[in-house]
């Protein structure tokens, strides 16, 4: 009836905006992530009889705001008639800062929820249930390079290439840690009911995807660079077009982008992309991780900062 599962968040490379279905929450568009290695969110789930309510408990503190959407994750995962639980969460970086903290959560969620009502679902069950949840929690179960692709009534995922066979670094520029002022459900539906460039993302969204997965497939990382921060910088324009305009960014999220343009013009091979949210995230190769950080670091209003590899999808961890 207990179990404890860690999942680490996935950046997209490509990506997730907009639903085609708000009930299932099912994507309007396929999308592409790696998953990152060093930063984790951990959930420990119990289902204890004779509990009145679910409670929950973010890094050691009762979190009633957060409980409602987990507790309907249980619901849609176990069932109406599933006992209580207690959840107990933690994360070693800030959530919902837009540093995807629902796709690990939610990932980490499913899996320690699913084993611990004994409910032997494969990964692939278990990813659509996370998917359920939070679209981007479905890439976690996976590591490396992740796709989803979007069919009549469900979702696809596909690991596209291992992580070892390709290493890249990952640089978080954090800007601030506080949370973002729209969650990303509620954006979403309100870019598709007032920007005008809604449509037109949904047209151009599978060139971007194969565009992309040719880059992985043949480690092109120029291409994959040039493909990411176009999708990301058309992501963002159809949110800055919505009525009310949906602006993550801050001050320090355009200086890190214009330290990524610099370090592009010497030759480092890096790229950025940026959620719903003021973190930056810089792709690099292994061997420039050093030179990203030092000048992220150095960047007017970057508050801290977080390095990583590619990770694994989400796991079973036996409890402390
Ligand atoms: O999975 P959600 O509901 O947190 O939405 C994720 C949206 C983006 O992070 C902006 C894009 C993505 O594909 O992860």
């Amino acid at each position: 009836m207990r179990a404890t599962a860690r999942a680490q968040p996935n950046i997209a490379l490509i990506k997730y905006w907009g639903k085609r279905d708000s009930g299932l929450n099912l994507p309007a568009v396929g999308s592409i992530s790696i998953t990152l290695e060093s930063l984790f969110t951990e959930m420990r789930v119990g289902f204890e009889p004779g509990l009145e309510r679910d409670r929950l408990t973010v890094d050691g503190d009762e979190a009633a705001d957060l409980l409602p959407r987990l507790s309907r994750c249980l619901d849609v995962l176990i069932g109406l008639d599933r006992e209580h639980a207690l959840i107990d969460s933690r994360s070693n970086f800030p959530i919902a800062a837009g540093l995807a903290s629902s796709s690990s959560s939610f990932a980490a969620l499913t899996l320690a929820a699913a084993k611990a009502a004994g409910l032997g679902l494969d990964r692939r069950q278990l990813a659509r249930m996370a998917g359920r949840a939070s679209g981007s929690a479905a890439r976690s179960m996976y590591g490396g390079f992740v796709e989803l692709s979007n069919h009549a009534d469900r979702i696809e995922l596909e690991c596209l290439l291992d992580r070892d066979t390709w290493p890249l670094s990952v640089v978080v520029a954090i800007t601030t840690d506080s949370p973002k002022p729209v969650g990303s459900s509620e954006a979403m539906e309100i870019s598709r009911r007032t920007s005008p460039f809604y449509g037109r993302w949904l047209e151009t969204q599978q060139d971007d995807i194969d565009a992309c997965r040719a880059a992985i497939g043949s480690r092109d990382f120029e291409r994959l660079a040039a493909t990411a921060e176009h999708n990301c910088l058309k992501m963002h324009s159809v949110m800055w077009a919505s009525r009310p305009p949906l602006v993550y960014w801050n001050h320090a999220t355009l200086e890190c982008m214009r330290c990524v343009r610099a370090l592009q013009a010497d030759g480092v091979a890096v790229f950025f992309t940026i959620d719903a949210g003021p973190q930056l995230k810089a792709v690099c190769l292994p061997e420039h991780t050093a030179r990203v950080r030092e000048a992220l670091e150095a960047t007017s209003g970057v508050v801290d900062l977080r390095i990583t590899g590619l990770g694994a999808g989400a796991t079973l961890v036996d409890p402390h």
